[in-house]
């Protein structure tokens, strides 16, 4: 692998651990202004110093960033539909290379849609942005996006995991799913799990403990951060079970001990 290329990954992996916390704020690319995301800038600026690197679109890296700030910015390139759209998989590519090498990202990130009508033009976009990031030692982030219809099973999320690796992608982002081993193992390069629709604290923090302990590197965790009632606390935690191996019970007391702490 091209110096460049693992230099921008290991600022997202951290080498210390081989593990990464993501913080996912990219939703409003198809869903507008999404419940604790409304004023991006405000929900990320307490969290910054936890999060291993920002997924979000370059519209919000310009408003909602500052260029000072150190962190590794993952862009979310893929897009152009709606939530009130026809079809959520009809997705093209919103960026240029040149433009997020100008941004200065450490990875770009597109959904690609395996099973749906737009599977082949995703997955043509997924080799197209490995071409080009390529050129440039960008890695590149497959989102297993998953239509209403898929099941989110290990035989569905392996053969989008392994699909987008063979097609090149440098790392994949998916959902936890039963015999989850399976989808790590038979996915040549790092997985990440999205946290998904927001849950309990605790079945949260369940989750990314799951996660890792069968084989994902860490998360790239959105709504069960911000939308928490203490998202501070929630991102700690995470990080104590990804990069500390801290059990669920420990990462929860740290949640509520930050919670509650008089501020
Ligand atoms: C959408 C995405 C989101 O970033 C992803 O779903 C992560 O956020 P959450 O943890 O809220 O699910 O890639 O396709």
């Amino acid at each position: 692998m091209d110096w460049g290329l693992k230099n921008r990954l290991s600022r997202i992996i951290k080498p210390e651990t081989g593990r990464t916390v993501m913080l996912a704020i990219d939703h409003g690319y198809f869903l507008g202004p999404t419940s604790g995301l409304e004023e991006p800038k405000e929900t990320i600026k307490p969290l910054l110093p936890y999060a291993d690197s920002l997924m979000l679109t370059r519209g919000i890296l310009r408003a909602s960033v500052n260029a000072q700030d150190d962190v590794p910015v993952v862009l979310r390139v893929s897009g152009g539909t709606s939530v009130i759209g026809k079809s959520l998989a009809n997705e093209g590519l919103t960026v240029s290379m040149e433009d997020a090498l100008r941004l200065n990202v450490s990875a770009v990130a597109l959904s690609i849609f395996v099973g749906s009508e737009y599977e082949k033009e995703t997955l043509l976009s997924l080799a197209h942005l490995v071409d080009e990031g390529q050129k440039y030692g960008i890695p590149v982030l497959a989102v297993t996006a998953v239509g209403k219809e898929m099941n989110r099973d290990a035989r569905y999320l392996s053969l989008c995991c392994r699909i987008a690796a063979e097609l090149g992608a440098h790392f994949v982002k998916t959902y936890y799913c039963e015999n989850f081993t399976q989808v790590v193992k038979e996915c040549p390069v790092p997985v990440v799990i999205a946290g998904g629709k927001k849950i309990e604290e605790k079945a949260a923090l369940e989750l990314a403990f799951n996660a890792v302990s069968d084989g994902a590197i860490g998360v790239d965790m959105g709504r069960n951060i911000f939308q928490s009632d203490c998202p501070v606390g929630m991102i700690m935690a995470v990080r104590e079970i990804v990069h500390k191996k801290a059990k669920v019970k420990q990462a929860f007391e740290l949640y509520e001990e930050i919670k509650h702490k008089p501020r």
